[in-house]
């Protein structure tokens, strides 16, 4: 089985970060992480990551003059990482177009909400709002466009009437905690295509659920 290397891109917390860290701490998984890198130097991923015994880099975007120069550095990083896969997991920069497409198929993001709906920020407070009944994760290969690009799989939590953005958050974050390692898994074992800009894991597509 092939062992894919994996760099995750963090700014804070880095739940998700630690969610693949114990996946990746199974011997039966195909993959394991090489590099975290933080743009925020206080990133709580960093600790995490440290913990594990996995190397760390702060990129700090502060330091840089523009995006195109942040990008070039965070690029290099990944290359000198020898990543195959790279990760990002609550990572809060906008990433320029020749940085996604340098990457193409191999940038992958996390959101927590059903894409194509909800995309952007304060997701969990619109869900409420919009009084829909169900949400959830969605983990998808980067394109360009902000939270676009094909879906690798997608993980369902009911919305309840009393829920706040926090609780709503808080059920929707578990479940990302098994979504993304489950699509890390199926890209290491090869099973994902990305065909005509729509995703086939075992050359079929995704079923809605
Ligand atoms: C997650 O909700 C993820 O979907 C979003 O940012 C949050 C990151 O949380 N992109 P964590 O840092 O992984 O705990």
């Amino acid at each position: 089985m092939s062992d894919l290397s994996v760099v995750v891109l963090i700014s804070g917390r880095g739940s998700n970060l630690q969610a693949l860290i114990d996946a990746c701490a199974d011997p039966g998984f195909p993959a394991h992480i090489v590099r975290v890198i933080s743009n925020r130097p206080g990133a709580k991923g960093l600790e995490r990551a440290a913990q594990a015994g996995i190397p760390t880099t702060v990129i700090d975007h502060t330091e840089f003059p523009d995006r195109a120069a942040f990008d070039a550095a965070l690029s290099a990083e990944i290359n000198k990482s020898q990543g195959e896969l790279v990760c990002l997991a609550g990572f809060m920069r906008l990433l320029g177009d020749d940085f996604v497409g340098s990457l193409e198929n191999r940038l992958i993001n996390i959101h927590p909400s059903l894409l194509p709906d909800f995309k952007g920020l304060h997701v969990h407070e619109r869900v409420i709002e919009a009084g829909v009944k169900s949400s959830g994760c969605t983990v998808h290969f980067v394109r360009p466009e902000t939270d676009a690009g094909p879906i690798i799989a997608q993980s369902t939590v009911p919305v309840h009437d009393h829920d706040t953005p926090d609780t709503l958050a808080a059920r929707v974050l578990e479940a990302e905690h098994v979504c993304y390692p489950a699509a890390v898994r199926l890209i290491a074992e090869g099973r994902v295509v990305v065909d005509d800009d729509s995703v086939l894991v075992d050359g079929r597509p995704l079923l809605a659920e």
